[in-house]
């Protein structure tokens, strides 16, 4: 069966162009977004891994670890890194799993025959400390994702776990933050000392907790 949100996700070992990775053991006490592209030297690829590299210091504020996988081999993975250094300004210093026999695609549903032939579309999943699955997105292989809207779910997750607040619809980092259903208001008022804002009982903003 698929994976769903909620689920721990599965454990794998797979070659990279850093050598081995055991997902468990690379994860740690750390986030995870594992994300797939279809192909080596393809240009939206290109751009995308850069960009993940590019924005390290926001994966590294928010302890999010980047790991990347396509079917292509590690030395493919290697050359290919070259060209998105030069090409994109940036260093990509995380992993790139070489996923040559699929086991990891296989495991994970990132490829979708129907979509593209024998390579993996561009799969998303935030894997929490706990290795939960908490959000997984896909995206057809002619759409470059927007990885700030990645950072932003991030954000939002932590958020949740780490201060009981949900987001509300176009949130971004600094606006306010939707009182959870479970919360009374009472209880908030007492919990979010920079006040709650009721417009329904059900509805109750207030000002972002870690800001
Ligand atoms: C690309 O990365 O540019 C790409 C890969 C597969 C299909 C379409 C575009």
């Amino acid at each position: 069966m698929a994976l769903q949100l909620g689920d721990t996700v599965p454990n794998f070992s797979q070659d990279s162009q850093l050598g081995p990775i055991n997902l468990y053991d690379f994860a740690g006490d750390s986030w995870v977004v594992l994300f797939s592209h279809p192909a080596d030297y393809t240009p939206v690829c290109t751009t995308e891994l850069g960009e993940v590299a590019r924005l390290r210091p926001e994966w590294e504020k928010r302890n999010v670890k980047t790991l990347a996988l396509s079917v292509d081999s590690a030395e493919s993975h290697r050359g290919w890194i070259n060209d998105i250094n030069e090409t994109q300004q940036t260093t990509v210093d995380y992993p790139i799993l070489a996923d040559a026999d699929k086991s990891v695609s296989d495991l994970y549903g990132m490829i979708h025959p129907n979509a593209l032939n024998n390579l993996t579309v561009r799969s998303v999943f935030i894997i929490d400390p706990n290795k939960k699955l908490r959000l997984q997105i896909t995206y057809p292989a002619s759409t470059g994702r927007n990885f700030q809207e990645i950072l932003r779910v991030i954000d939002s997750l932590q958020l949740t776990e780490y201060h009981q607040v949900a987001t509300p619809v176009n949130w971004k980092d600094g606006e306010d933050v939707v009182v959870v259903p479970s919360i009374p208001t009472e209880e908030a008022r007492s919990k979010f000392p920079k006040g709650v804002t009721e417009i329904r009982p059900y509805l109750r903003f207030t000002p972002q907790p870690n800001r």
